[in-house]
């Protein structure tokens, strides 16, 4: 142990400290698997004092932390390869409180999503913010990084769901943010400057969750599309007449991917696309959408769950992507346009991908009725990781410009993290990058917050 860390120790007795390999290894990455984990230390608080001492002892030394959530992140942010301290939050996770007029929970940061969803559930409620890695990652980084995931069509990111915030600033301050309150004009809420802050700004503590109604029991459709502009035809007549809570897609590589993987595939013949969509309305309001599109050549074919089995099994088509990909550590991109511009900047894509780069494996999904697309790019055996790296930069690099001539974001819903730290000025401007740097500065005066992440420091 270091003579700073033994000093940690002193200055915190009740905190624990963790510096064994095992725990230096699985703490110091995430979901990316592209640095090696090399922190000084795990510390794991008990309660906001000791987060509070954590970062006055790491001003005091200049010693970086890194916030650490359930590490599901796929842009790095929760990486830590440089001597960082990380600071999990596993042992603060529980519920603190619940208001059933306000229609709020308030939660510690280590709290998982699926537990959030439960204990909402627990009170005939729901937190609507929900996506495949429910079970592993935790609010605060949720909260850190604005997640967004499958039902944002209908409910929004996790931003429209925090009616309060509890943080430590870099400088050590514990500063309440708007403290549940559903209207509150009084300047600044800096608040919201906390979601997708990528824990640079400083660590959340405590979250004020707000609460919704759960949607009546929905109905799950799957459609087999043949083109793109079809598909683009065919969500605005499902958001003409249905009450959509997602609208996914992906495409025949996906589909073979997850199929691989053990999900069924419920169609005899391929399709270049799908959709998965679940939806308010009954079976037979659901069946006269299909009929049209099927009638006008929109759809080749369909699927209407008839159980809650079939329902899930459906989903896995969509949900299952991630993890039937994860063993070859693919590339992954995950960027946003406008609804609108989905098909121009897609065409521009395929242009590139397959004029350029024959021999990738390009897997195309994701929350298209938001305008956010995955593409996730598997390795060919034949190139070295090294080389394979390189060209898939080089791909982000075009790929940044086609989406800065598309007004289009490099990150949607990831983050930016190390990933995507050299596009960041493909989608914000030198003045806003230069603001956000001296945002930085005042909530972390001597740049200990996750430094290198979202910019260099
Ligand atoms: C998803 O929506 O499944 C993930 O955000 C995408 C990914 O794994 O690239
Ligand atoms: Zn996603």
């Amino acid at each position: 142990m270091t003579a700073s860390l033994a000093e940690l120790a002193r200055y915190l007795p009740h905190l624990v400290l963790r510096t064994e390999p095992g725990d230096l290894e699985h703490y110091g990455r995430d979901w990316t698997r592209r640095w090696t984990p090399a922190p000084l230390a795990i510390a794991l608080p008990g309660s906001i004092d000791e987060v509070q001492g954590i970062v006055r002892w790491a001003n005091a030394h200049r010693v970086a932390i890194v916030p650490s959530g359930g590490r599901t992140g796929l842009s790095g942010g929760a990486v830590a390869a440089h001597g960082e301290l990380v600071v999990s939050f596993d042992r603060m996770n529980k519920v603190l409180g619940f208001d059933a007029v306000d229609r709020t929970l308030t939660v510690q940061p280590g709290i998982a999503l699926q537990a959030v969803h439960e204990a909402a559930r627990g009170h005939g409620l729901m937190y609507p913010v929900d996506f495949g890695a429910r079970g592993s990652c935790q609010i605060g980084g949720n909260i850190a990084t604005n997640a967004g995931g499958i039902r944002v069509i209908r409910y929004g990111n996790t931003r429209q769901w925090i009616a309060g915030l509890k943080v430590v600033t870099g400088g050590g301050e514990l500063l309440e943010l708007n403290r549940g309150l559903v209207k509150n004009a009084t300047g600044y809420d800096l608040r919201h400057l906390f979601v997708g802050s990528e824990g640079t700004l400083g660590l959340v503590v405590e979250a004020t969750l707000a609460l919704t109604e759960p949607p009546p029991p929905c109905n799950v459709m799957l459609f087999a599309l043949p083109a793109m502009d079809a598909l683009m035809r065919v969500f605005g007549e499902c958001r003409r007449r249905l009450k959509l809570e997602a609208f996914e897609f992906f495409t025949d590589r996906a589909l073979h991917h997850v199929v691989a993987h053990g999900a069924q595939n419920p169609f005899e013949t391929a399709s270049p696309y799908y959709v998965v969509t679940e939806f308010h309305e009954n079976e037979t309001e659901a069946l006269a959408v299909f009929e049209h599109c099927l009638e006008s050549g929109l759809v080749t074919d369909g699927v209407i769950a008839q159980s809650d089995a079939q329902a899930a099994a459906l989903w896995k088509l969509r949900e299952g992507i991630t993890e039937s990909l994860a063993k070859y550590r693919p590339y992954k991109n995950d960027i946003s346009v406008r609804i609108a511009v989905v098909p121009d900047f897609l065409d521009a894509m395929q242009v590139l991908l397959t004029r350029e780069y024959p021999d990738f494996d390009v897997v195309w999904f994701g929350h298209i009725g938001d305008g956010n697309l995955h593409i996730n790019v598997v390795k060919p055996a034949h190139v070295s990781d090294a080389d394979f790296i390189a060209q898939c930069e080089t791909v982000t690099k075009r790929m940044a410009a086609i989406l800065h001539a598309h007004g289009g974001s490099i990150s949607a819903e990831h983050g930016i993290g190390l990933v995507k730290k050299p596009y960041l000025a493909s989608a914000r401007s030198e003045a806003e990058i230069a603001l956000m740097r001296g945002m930085k500065r005042v909530f972390d005066p001597h740049g200990i917050m996750n430094p290198g992440k979202l910019f260099d420091p």
